[in-house]
């Protein structure tokens, strides 16, 4: 099954939308395999999003999601990418879809609350930067029989 690194951003966690942001994957029927609240190291941080160096908005994104804990986790099930970016919704809170968590409860495009892998691809290499393997859990939802096909 896919996985994907999602994490809860500095925003989010002093927001208090902690809560909110999982039971919005909870509900959705995602499985839950790791989680950490932690300070970003400044080095985790240039490499997780070593993609945008050079951007004009590279600098002030380090400095924010350094700034303050994380709540970073890994969640799985079937086309676990496709529906979590769903759920979460575009980059910028304007242009994400109504019910999305960025349209819920975001307007810009820094401060969007969440991160997730974008491709399956993209999300094993996250979740290697972010996660030792003995940290994922292995474990299954009395809702999957339920829920997965
Ligand atoms: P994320 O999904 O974590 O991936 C890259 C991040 O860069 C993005 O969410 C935003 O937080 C930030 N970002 C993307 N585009 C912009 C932008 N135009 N201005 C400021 N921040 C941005």
């Amino acid at each position: 099954m896919e996985k994907s690194l999602v994490l809860i951003k500095p925003d989010g966690v002093q927001r208090g939308l902690i809560g909110e942001i999982i039971s919005r994957f909870e509900n959705r029927g995602l499985r839950l395999i790791a989680a950490k609240f932690m300070l970003v190291p400044l080095e985790l941080a240039k490499a997780h999003y070593a993609v945008h160096q050079g951007k004009p908005f590279y600098e002030p994104l380090i400095k924010f999601i350094t700034s303050s804990p994380v709540m970073a986790m890994v969640w799985t099930g079937p086309d676990a990418i496709a529906a979590i970016r769903q759920t979460v919704g575009k980059t910028r809170g304007t242009e994400a879809a109504p019910g999305t968590i960025r349209h819920d409860f975001a307007l810009q495009a820094r401060l969007n609350l969440i991160h997730a892998s974008d491709s399956v691809e993209n999300g094993e290499a996250e979740i290697a930067l972010w996660f030792k393997p003995e940290e994922l859990v292995e474990w299954k939802r009395c809702t999957e029989d339920w829920m997965y096909e």
